[in-house]
């Protein structure tokens, strides 16, 4: 990555620059490979961030047929990341897990369950097989106890499981319908939607060696590090990430000397710094990959609660030149609300890109679907470091100690992430950060991430610079 005008004399973030259209050969969005080399196997360089609003089992299934990965939070109990691994690991790599429901369930159920995925239909079985389908529309003006049999569309398109995803797509074209049903023996195994069967041709999954969907969890530095660290992959998890909010400390450096002395086989990834100091240190106590951001998150109040953190463009920029000149890599953590600003913390040198709230808005989220008082719905998400989620990791303490602890906290408890009504699922959003990357790589003229690593032209703008690329009306 180079400066337009040469380094700027203060540091800057995503809204500060941009990148200057290069001569390229690259003219298709096609031709461009988003794979990850930082060795955790992302086809597209997006992790989902370790938080409670946002990084479930939903998320991470679906998330991971695309390509990339979602981190469990480190407040997760064993059990439940060992749960949440084996039945990511259990998906199928084309097909969709399909909310169902049984003949005698009600309306109310139906309706409670239809927004845990973006298909818009609970599939109605019957002794493991598909009988019909039940949409929001079918579901709509009749009595909440009423019953799903009395309910249910059994027109609906029923393929093998092994029928190829363009011909999926090709059949629910000629039946003018939105959704296949996928089975094997006549045994529901996933449903199909038409633009899944366009993604399975245009996304590759991020598998592990023996070709099951990949996923990573998280682990703080407090308590037996190296125990939990072996217990969740022992679990099976693929990528294991270190995590505290100031990465640069001596506990830290103990806590991943100690991990990586039991060879656990898996990427590591620490952190969070924002200097190329704390990137040396972290690589040289055993990570693989740094995790770069102090106070660009949504949910932080860090910067205004203590005055520290320090804009991210410049910080992933500095600490990506230090990781590759110590032989690792640099994931950019937190403050992305576009795709430009995937693509400008790629340009600066990041392998992978996390993303937590912005995708807490969405379909696949933990979280229970609300609507506002216009009918717009939303999810919440919340900090990790806030009252709320300081309030549920501290639950097996002594009453005296929770209420110490809530008095310090850096995060917000509560905010609403309305659900885009052009993209309420998180593929959808995917589609959207895919295709603007892709597209910036061919006005960068890179056909990979390292070639946008060394090609990327960046020049700095003014707030009305910024302005005048923001479409209008409004919205962005
Ligand atoms: P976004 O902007 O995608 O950022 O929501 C996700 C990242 O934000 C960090 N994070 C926090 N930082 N207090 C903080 O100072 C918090 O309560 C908090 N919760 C999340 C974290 O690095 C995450 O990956």
């Amino acid at each position: 990555m180079h400066f337009l005008s040469g380094p700027p004399p203060y540091d800057l973030t995503y809204d500060d620059v941009f990148l200057v259209p290069r001569p390229t050969e690259v003219t298709s969005r096609f031709d461009v490979d988003l794979a990850s080399a930082d060795g955790t196997g992302t086809t597209i360089p997006i992790v989902v961030a370790n938080m409670t609003a946002v990084a479930g089992r939903r998320m991470a299934e679906t998330i991971a047929r695309r390509g990339g990965i979602v981190i469990l939070p480190q407040d997760l109990p064993i059990g439940a990341v060992a749960d949440t691994v084996a039945f990511v690991k259990s998906r199928d790599l084309v097909a969709d897990t399909p909310v169902t429901l049984g003949p005698d369930d009600s309306v109310s159920d139906a309706s409670a369950l239809m927004h845990k995925r973006s298909h818009g239909a609970v599939v109605i079985v019957a002794d493991g097989r598909p009988i019909g389908l039940a949409t929001a529309a079918d579901c709509a003006d009749v009595d909440r106890f009423t019953r799903l049999s009395a309910v249910l569309t059994t027109e609906m398109l029923t393929v093998a499981l092994s029928t190829p995803p363009r011909a999926v797509f090709e059949l629910l074209d000629a039946a003018h319908a939105r959704l296949a049903v996928l089975t094997v023996d006549g045994v529901l195994a996933g449903v199909l939607t038409r633009v899944g069967a366009v993604r399975a041709g245009i996304y590759r999954p991020a598998v592990d060696a023996a070709g099951r969907l990949r996923i990573a969890a998280a682990v703080g530095i407090n308590g037996d590090v190296p125990a939990k660290a072996k217990a969740l992959v022992d679990a099976g998890v693929d990528v294991l990430v270190v995590d505290t909010a100031h990465g640069h400390q001596a506990k830290m450096a103990e806590a991943l000397a100690a991990v990586r002395a039991l060879d656990l086989g898996v990427p590591l990834v620490a952190g969070n710094v924002v200097t190329a100091a704390g990137t040396r240190d972290l690589l040289a106590a055993g990570a693989d990959i740094v995790k770069v951001g102090v106070g660009p998150g949504a949910m932080c109040t860090t910067r205004m609660m203590t005055g520290v953190g320090r804009p991210q463009f410049s910080a992933v920029a500095e600490c990506a030149e230090a990781a590759r000149e110590a032989g690792g890599h640099v994931w950019a953590d937190g403050g992305i609300r576009h795709p430009r600003d995937v693509a400008l913390a790629l340009a600066a040198g990041a392998d992978n890109v996390m993303i937590g709230s912005w995708f807490a808005g969405t379909y696949e989220s933990p979280g229970d679907l609300r609507f506002d008082q216009n009918g717009n719905p939303y999810k919440e998400s919340f900090g990790m470091a806030s009252k709320r989620a300081v309030a549920a990791r501290t639950a097996a303490d002594s009453s005296y100690d929770r209420a110490r602890k809530s008095l310090f906290e850096e995060g917000i408890s509560s905010s609403r992430m309305q659900l885009d009504p052009d993209r309420p699922g998180v593929e959808d959003l995917l589609d959207h950060i895919c295709s603007g990357v892709r597209s910036a790589c061919t006005y960068a003229g890179a056909r990979n991430l390292a070639q946008l690593h060394e090609r990327a032209l960046i020049g700095v703008q003014s707030a009305a610079g910024f302005a005048e690329g923001r479409p209008l009306p409004g919205g962005w």
